[in-house]
């Protein structure tokens, strides 16, 4: 009997199959008219994504990078809530789901799963593909608009990925608080762009003034240490290209790199990293330089020498986005 797919490879099947019987072009025309949607997009009254060709471009086309980006996120928080795992998931403008996707990745078993939006057709194509995952099957896809009058049961995990952008100031103030009231932990992720990491910070001072604790990736719940307008906090998740993607962005490179800004937070206090490397390492001869974000809270540059024997041998093996120092 095979092994059963891991959630990456399982997706990426899926997404394939998806694209299997259009003409190539369609689909290259179908993700250009969605870029072109998304371009300089002030919140709408009504869904971006309004037919199968939309909904398809989004899969194929953004999926597997918001899927990776949560992924990161999932990871970074994971590791600062040890010994926990979702008993069950709400996704909030889930779309196609690649939040349910990551937290499968994250946490192994199945859980009552709820994805929320408001784009019939994204519900339609993620239940669709969410087929081929056993611990998708029995997700609940619905139909709801975000706003005040978002009814949702209890979960305890929420997740709401590259949603807040849609949303109205008010909209983005309302899905916090049903996330707050619902759940044990909230994950928000943001493209990794200044108002997608400015989003991410009102999210992070609704979610502590709600009385909760940020759990990743920052080592505190004080304030950020980033003075805003200088610099966002944001970190990068490798996502293979398809050929779809070569298609529409040419190129040659087999990979991109999408960067996202998150924050997760729960009820219960959780246990983060002591320090976060904020910026990719640069690796010297000799030294490597680690940006880090600590507890005090403060951003401070960290030069690791030779001299420090084993911490050296872990400083190069650091990434963009790890808990520093790395947990033995
Ligand atoms: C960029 S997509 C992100 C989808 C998915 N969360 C992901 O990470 O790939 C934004 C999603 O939010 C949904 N959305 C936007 N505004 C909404 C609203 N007011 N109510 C419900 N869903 C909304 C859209 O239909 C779309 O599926």
């Amino acid at each position: 009997m095979n092994a059963p797919a891991l959630p990456a490879d399982a997706l990426r099947a899926a997404l394939a199959r998806l694209l299997d019987g259009l003409p190539p072009k369609a689909a290259a025309q179908a993700v250009e008219r969605l870029i072109a949607n998304y371009r300089g997009r002030t919140p709408t009254e009504a869904p971006v994504l309004r037919d199968r060709s939309d909904v398809v471009a989004y899969a194929a086309y953004r999926m597997p990078a918001t899927f990776e980006a949560v992924c990161s996120a999932l990871g970074a928080f994971a590791d600062a809530v040890p010994g926990w795992t979702p008993g069950s998931h709400l996704d909030i403008g889930g779309g196609t789901g690649a939040a349910t996707w990551a937290v499968s990745a994250t946490w192994a078993g199945e859980r009552p799963v709820t994805v929320l939006d408001w784009a019939e057709p994204a519900l339609a194509l993620g239940r669709e593909i969410a087929a081929a995952q056993p611990e998708l099957k029995a997700a609940e896809w619905r139909r709801a608009r975000i706003g005040r009058a978002l009814d949702v049961d209890g979960a305890d995990l929420v997740t709401i990925s590259y949603v807040l952008g849609e949303l109205t100031a008010a909209d983005r103030a309302a899905v916090l608080d049903v996330a707050v009231a619902a759940a044990q932990a909230v994950v928000v992720v943001e493209p990794g762009t200044p108002d997608g990491y400015a989003r991410v910070i009102e999210a992070r001072d609704r979610l502590i003034g709600a009385g909760l604790h940020v759990a990743a990736p920052c080592p505190h719940s004080a304030a950020c240490p980033i003075v805003p307008g200088e610099d966002w906090c944001h970190f990068s998740a490798r996502v293979s290209r398809s050929s779809l993607h070569r298609q529409v962005k040419g190129g040659s490179l087999p990979y991109e790199d999408e960067k996202f800004s998150y924050v997760a937070a729960t009820r219960f206090p959780p246990a983060p990293a002591p320090s976060r490397v904020v910026r990719r390492p640069q690796i010297r001869k000799g030294q490597v330089l680690l940006d880090l974000c600590e507890t005090d809270p403060s951003l401070r540059r960290a030069t690791v020498t030779k001299r420090h024997g084993p911490l050296y041998r872990a400083a190069r093996d650091a990434d963009w986005g790890d808990a520093w120092p790395p947990a033995d």
